[in-house]
C-alpha cells in the first residue's frame, strides 16, 4: 500500500502545535509606527488615500505616541508637513521647523521608552519636492545636498531623535552625516540607512500625506525596480560609511531583495511596508474582497520571514494590539 512515509500534516493538527513550531513570530517590539505631524494643525487631518492615517497636530501626536508605547510598539518614525517650503528646504534644519519641534515633543512624551526616529530628507521641505537641492540647470545636486542633510542631522539629534532615517538616496549621505554627528559629539545617534530604496509607484499615498509638490519622479536617485544586485552595492557602501541598520523599501514587492540583503549583512535589517502597500490592503478590505486583519498580519509575517527584523508599518499600533 502506498501510504505516505512522511506526514507533514501531523505538525498542523492544532493551534497549539502550529504555534509551537511556527518559525517566524511577530511581536510589537519589531514594529515601527510612521507618524506625520502637520504645522499649524489644530486637530488631526485625515489622509484620504490612507484611510485610518492622519496628519497629527502637535497635541494628537503626543497622544498617538503614548498609545503606541503602551501597546509595546518598538519605535516611532516622524515625518513633518510644513506650512511653507523653499528651494533649499530650510525647514529641515530650522530648530523651530515642524519636524524638529515634533521630535522634541515626542522625546519629552516618551523619553527612552520607545525609539524615536526622524526622517532625514529634504522632500517634505523643498518647494520643488525633490529629496535634494537643485543645481542651476535643475538637476539634483548630490554634494550640495549632503551639506543640507548634515545640517538637518545635527538639529534632529539635538531635538531628541535617537535614530536618523536617511531616506534621500544621495551618494555618500551616510558617511557625510556620520562625520557631522561625530564632529558634534553625537557619537550615540544612530543611522538607519534607507540603503535599498526603489523608485516606486507604491509611495503614491505618502506623497498625499506630506502634500508633496514633486513634478516628475525620483529615478535619478532612487533605484530601478529591475535591479537586485545594485541593492547589495548600496548596502555595502552604507555599511562602510557607518550605517547602524539598513533598510529595504518598499517591502512586499521586494521580498527577494530583502532576503538577499538579510543574508549579506551582520547588522539589523529593516523593511518599510509603504503607503501603497497599506492602501491596497485597506481598499481591498473595504470592498469586502479580503479579510483585513488576516491580510495585514500575513503581510507583516511575510516581511519578517524574508529577513526583516524591524518592520515599518502604518498598522504598527493596531497590529501591536492584536498581538497583545
Ligand atoms: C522621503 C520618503 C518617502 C517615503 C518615506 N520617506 C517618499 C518618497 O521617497 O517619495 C515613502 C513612504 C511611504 O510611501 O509610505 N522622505
Amino acid at each position: 500500500m502506498g501510504f505516505p512515509q512522511e506526514r507533514p500534516r501531523r505538525l498542523r493538527q492544532s493551534p497549539a502545535l502550529r504555534r509551537l513550531v511556527r518559525q517566524t513570530q511577530l511581536s510589537p517590539s519589531d514594529l515601527v509606527l510612521p507618524l506625520f505631524v502637520r504645522e499649524g494643525a489644530g486637530e488631526p487631518v485625515p489622509i484620504p488615500t490612507m484611510p485610518g492615517v492622519v496628519q497629527h497636530s502637535r497635541a494628537s501626536l503626543r497622544v498617538a505616541a503614548r498609545e503606541a508605547v503602551a501597546a509595546g510598539v518598538g519605535a516611532l518614525m516622524l515625518f513633518g508637513v510644513p506650512a511653507t517650503r523653499d528651494a533649499t528646504g530650510s525647514g529641515l534644519d530650522d530648530p523651530d521647523g515642524i519636524l524638529n519641534v515634533g521630535l522634541a515633543d515626542l522625546r519629552e512624551q516618551v523619553g527612552d521608552d520607545a525609539v524615536i526616529m526622524a526622517d532625514l530628507c529634504l522632500d517634505e521641505f523643498t518647494d520643488h519636492g525633490h529629496c535634494g537641492v537643485l543645481d542651476d540647470v535643475g538637476r539634483v545636486d548630490n554634494d550640495a545636498t549632503l551639506e543640507r542633510y548634515a545640517a538637518g542631522a545635527l538639529v534632529q539629534a539635538t531635538s531628541g531623535a535617537h535614530v536618523l532615517g536617511l531616506s534621500g538616496m544621495m551618494d555618500g549621505q551616510v558617511g557625510h552625516v556620520r562625520r557631522a554627528l561625530d564632529g558634534a559629539g553625537r557619537q550615540d545617534t544612530l543611522i538607519l540607512a534607507y540603503a535599498a530604496k526603489y523608485a516606486s509607484a507604491f509611495y503614491g499615498p505618502f506623497r498625499d500625506a506630506v502634500e508633496s509638490t514633486l513634478v516628475g519622479d525620483r529615478s535619478t536617485y532612487q533605484q530601478d525596480p529591475g535591479n537586485a544586485r545594485e541593492a547589495l552595492r548600496e548596502v555595502r557602501l552604507d555599511l562602510a560609511e557607518g550605517a547602524d541598520l539598513v533598510m529595504v523599501k518598499p517591502a512586499l514587492p521586494y521580498l527577494d531583495v530583502l532576503r538577499q540583503v538579510a543574508d549579506s549583512v551582520d547588522v539589523p535589517v529593516a523593511a518599510y511596508q509603504v503607503s501603497g502597500e497599506y492602501a491596497m490592503i485597506e481598499a481591498a478590505a473595504a470592498a469586502g474582497m479580503i479579510e483585513r486583519e488576516r491580510a495585514v498580519l500575513e503581510s507583516l509575517t511575510s516581511i519578517r520571514r524574508a529577513g526583516a527584523q524591524v518592520v515599518l508599518t502604518y498598522w504598527a499600533l493596531e497590529a501591536a494590539r492584536w498581538l497583545g
